[in-house]
């Protein structure tokens, strides 16, 4: 059984990180969805939000798991006794970030493989930042983000 660990902030989740879990599923016999925090971002949503939002967007989803983790992503993908971590790639502005990370993480542990998955084309534009901004000036979400998620930016946007 190939278990393998899907981490990001997902803050807030969006169609391009669906598609990956999607195709992530496609390879893996399973899929864990790890909500982390990004040392270098301020979140919008809870850690339970987050997970919250994941699982309703992933609900016609089989072999899939959301959870949360704090500390070194080596050490939580050891300890679902996983050697994968899956990150998705959009576009080359995004290789030298994921690069030094997977090549960091491979020097700490050389038995953890990280896997590039290559998003939907219609999402290589996509953010979770791009998405925020969007919806703090009441842009239109749709498509871009699951309902779930679309719900929620509206109802936090309007209490700001
Ligand atoms: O969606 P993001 O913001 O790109 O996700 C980044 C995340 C949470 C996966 C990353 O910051 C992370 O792995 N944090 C845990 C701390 C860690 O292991 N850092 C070293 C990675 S080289």
């Amino acid at each position: 059984m190939r278990t393998a660990v899907y981490p990001g902030s997902f803050d807030p989740a969006t169609n391009g990180h669906i598609d990956v879990i999607e195709r992530a599923l496609k390879i893996f016999d399973r899929v864990i969805v790890a909500v982390g925090d990004n040392p270098g971002k301020k979140p919008l949503f809870t850690t339970k939000e987050r997970i919250a939002m994941l699982k309703e967007s992933t609900r016609h989803l089989k072999n899939i798991e959301v959870d949360s983790f704090s500390g070194l992503l080596i050490d939580y993908v050891k300890s679902k006794n996983s050697k994968i971590i899956i990150r998705g790639l959009r576009a080359v502005s995004d290789f030298e970030f994921e690069f030094q990370r997977a090549l960091l993480n491979r020097v700490v542990d050389s038995g953890i493989e990280t896997v590039f998955i290559m998003t939907n084309e219609h999402y290589v534009y996509l953010n979770s930042s791009i998405i925020k901004e969007m919806a703090m000036f009441g842009g239109s979400l749709n498509d871009l983000v699951p309902e779930i998620v679309e719900k929620k930016l509206k109802e936090h946007f309007s209490k700001t």
